[in-house]
Order: C-alpha cells, then sequence, then structure tokens
C-alpha cells in the first residue's frame, strides 16, 4: 500500500531512493551510501531540523543520522511519520551520561519512542569516554567526573549494546569518535562486532589508517562533517582549521561540474567508500547532495587530486571530553598508536 510520503514522491520527489548506491553491512544489510546529517549545531532548532528531514525525504533521502543529544527525535520521528519503515535506515546514538550499566536499555527505548519506531538499524556509543557537557556549552566545560577511556568500563556499555541486538530493539550496533588501539581492544572482546564507526572524514581530514582499518574489520565508515562543518558550534573552530570547500583543488573540480563545493565533497566521500552524512536544513543544498550521489562520478584523476589535499585537519577536537588539568586534544585521540594513559 502507498504511504502519503510515497505517493508525494511519485508528484515531488527529485531522485527515485532506489539508484542511490548501498554499502552492504556484514549482516548482508544494505545502508544507503549518503545520509542525512541531523544535529543542528546549537542554532538549527528541532523544528527546522524535522522540517529539512521531512523535505529530504520527499526528495529522495531514506538514511538519516540521529542522536538523543540533538534533542530532535521527537520531531523527527513524526516528520518521518509517512516512510515505510522497511525503505528506511535510521541510526541512533547514545549520549555519554548514559554508559552505565542500568541506562543504555532505557536510553535506547527512549529514541524509538521519541523517534515512532520499533527498532533502530544502527546504534552507535556516540563517544567512548563517559563524560556529560551539555549542550550548547563552551569549548573550556569541563564535567567534574569526567573521565579516559577505560575498556573494561567500556566493555559494560558494549555488553549492554548487545542486549538490545538480542532484544531485537536494534539491528546494529557500531562505534563512533574511536581509535585504532581502542577498536582493537573492542574487536577483541565483542560477542556482537561494531557494525560501523562514524568518523571525521573530509577531503582535509581523510585519516587514511582508521579508514582502511575500519574497512580490513568489516565495518562501515561513517563519515560526520563531510563539509567541513561550515555551521559549527563555536566551541569546535580554532584559527588552525581549514575549510575544504575553500580548497582550491575542490573549487574548480566545482566549477567545472557547475555544482557547490560542498557537493564535490559529498562526491568524493561516496566514491571514496564511506558513507557520508551531510547536514543541510535548505532544500536546494540537500538535494544537490543526494543529486551529486546518482550523477556522473568523479574522475580518476580528480580523485587523486582530491587524496592529495589532505591537511590532517580535525576539526571536531573534543576538547569537553578531556579529563584532567593541562591535557591537550590529541590526548583523545591516542596519536602515538596507544590509548592515552589515565
Ligand atoms: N558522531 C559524531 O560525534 C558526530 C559529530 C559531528 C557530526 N555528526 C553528524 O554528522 C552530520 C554532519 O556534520 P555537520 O552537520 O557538522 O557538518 P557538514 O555536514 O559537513 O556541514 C553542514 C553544513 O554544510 C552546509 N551545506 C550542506 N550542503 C551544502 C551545499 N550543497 N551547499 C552549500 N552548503 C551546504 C549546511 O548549511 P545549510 O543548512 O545552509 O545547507 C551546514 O551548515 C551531523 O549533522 C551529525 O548528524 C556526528
Amino acid at each position: 500500500m502507498k504511504t502519503q510520503l510515497d505517493s508525494e514522491f511519485s508528484i515531488t520527489a527529485a531522485i527515485d531512493p532506489t539508484l542511490i548506491p548501498r554499502r552492504v553491512l556484514y549482516t548482508g544489510a544494505q545502508m544507503p551510501a549518503i545520509g542525512l546529517g541531523t544535529f543542528g549545531s546549537d542554532h538549527v532548532s528541532a523544528s527546522e531540523v524535522a522540517a529539512a528531514v521531512e523535505g529530504a525525504a520527499a526528495v529522495g533521502y531514506r538514511h538519516f543520522d540521529c542522536a538523543s543529544v540533538y534533542g530532535n527525535e521527537h520531531e523527527i520521528g513524526y516528520a518521518l511519520r509517512g516512510i515505510q519503515r522497511k525503505q528506511l535506515w535510521i541510526t541512533s546514538k547514545l549520549w555519554n551520561d548514559k554508559h552505565g550499566e542500568n541506562d543504555v536499555v532505557p536510553s535506547c527505548r527512549q529514541s524509538l519512542a521519541d523517534l515512532r519506531l520499533d527498532y533502530l538499524d544502527l546504534y552507535l556509543v556516540h563517544w567512548p569516554f563517559p563524560n556529560y557537557h551539555a549542550p550548547g556549552c563552551d569549548v573550556n566545560s569541563r564535567s567534574k567526573h569526567a573521565k579516559p577511556y577505560i575498556h573494561t568500563e567500556y566493555m559494560k556499555t558494549w555488553r549492554k549494546m548487545e542486549t538490545l541486538v538480542d532484544l531485537g530493539l536494534v539491528r546494529h550496533i557500531g562505534t563512533s569518535n574511536m581509535t585504532i588501539p581502542k577498536l582493537n581492544l573492542l574487536l577483541a572482546d565483542a560477542r556482537i562486532k561494531p557494525a560501523a564507526n562514524e568518523m571525521e572524514l573530509h577531503p582535509h581530514f581523510q585519516q587514511p589508517e582508521l579508514f582502511e582499518f575500519v574497512r580490513n574489520n568489516a565495518m562501515v565508515p561513517v563519515g560526520y562533517c563531510p563539509i567541513g562543518s561550515p555551521g559549527r558550534p563555536e566551541r569546535d573552530r580554532t584559527p588552525e582549521d581549514s575549510a575544504p570547500t575553500d580548497d582550491p583543488v575542490i573549487v574548480r573540480i566545482a566549477e567545472r561540474l557547475g555544482v557547490h563545493p560542498a557537493v564535490v565533497c559529498v562526491k568524493w566521500a561516496v566514491q571514496r567508500g564511506q558513507v557520508p552524512i551531510p547536514f543541510s536544513s535548505n532544500r536546494s543544498h540537500y538535494l544537490s547532495n543526494l543529486e551529486g550521489v546518482v550523477s556522473e562520478p568523479l574522475t580518476d584523476e580528480n580523485m587523486r587530486e582530491i587524496n592529495a589535499i589532505d591537511r590532517t585537519c580535525r576539526l571536531i577536537k573534543g576538547q569537553v571530553f578531556l579529563w584532567k588539568e593541562g591535557q591537550s586534544w590529541e590526548d583523545l585521540w591516542d596519536l602515538n598508536g596507544e590509548i592515552t594513559a589515565p
């Protein structure tokens, strides 16, 4: 039976969802190779994000990257009401103050209730640090109870993530903001392996080692901030940051194709093999991002040129998760190949 949105699709949708490439997870499930991000970056309201979700669904998006901390799952659930569940890929995430053994299942159930769903396609541990910071806080905000990554503690959370699969509440579980040393420990101890790792990925932050590691371990790399997050909160801006959309290589390719540089970033991401989740609340922007994925691919030469402009420029540094005085954000990312000591 056709739903309201499916009927609207035949009138207004620009892209047939069946044309969108898919990534196969280790279970055989298929994830659309582009999703719409839903973080309003502390300045786009829940109702505006929900309107973008509804509009994006109407133009052909079927994958939505949600999280309880974005504070808009209730509104998004309403926006998605018309689409057949099996056509959708919905990800949500466990926030950092819900890592406790008694908090994981209720938190997931709350996301399901807000999103008006019986199950999630993918549920991620949002950050590997059980440190709460309030939405909208500034870069100097720290939790009094902040803790480093402690593997035995993370595994207690992960066991409950596995329980969610056993209960049929989620189809896949995964990680976000992890590093190779942390993933190595998790992969060794998990009964149900992570099916995806969400990580920052854009032309100025390509993370080639982690990207390959994730793929070689049967996880799908989901790329956040694929456009370089031009609207990110103040706390996530430093003077050293660069914008991939200003890069002369990206700008030149965009001019040749007659598209915004953002679209080139999205095309590159899908062609490289990650799943970008660009956010936009502007119909022409989210539509052009989707069009970019189903149109003529970038040339091999363009792909090589973009691969060569990596600047190792991490935008989401995570300062608010630091757990002791005098640390620098690099400590969160295990840069020397070992988990930073507590
Ligand atoms: N797991 C994590 O820890 C984590 C961290 C950060 C983000 N995320 C997820 O990743 C998603 C994406 O990241 P993000 O939102 O920070 O950054 P992003 O997707 O790289 O950038 C979004 C920005 O790009 C603009 N934009 C999008 N398409 C455009 C186009 N075609 N032309 C011009 N401008 C365009 C949007 O403005 P307009 O609205 O004006 O189009 C918006 O300001 C988030 O929404 C969230 O779902 C996850």
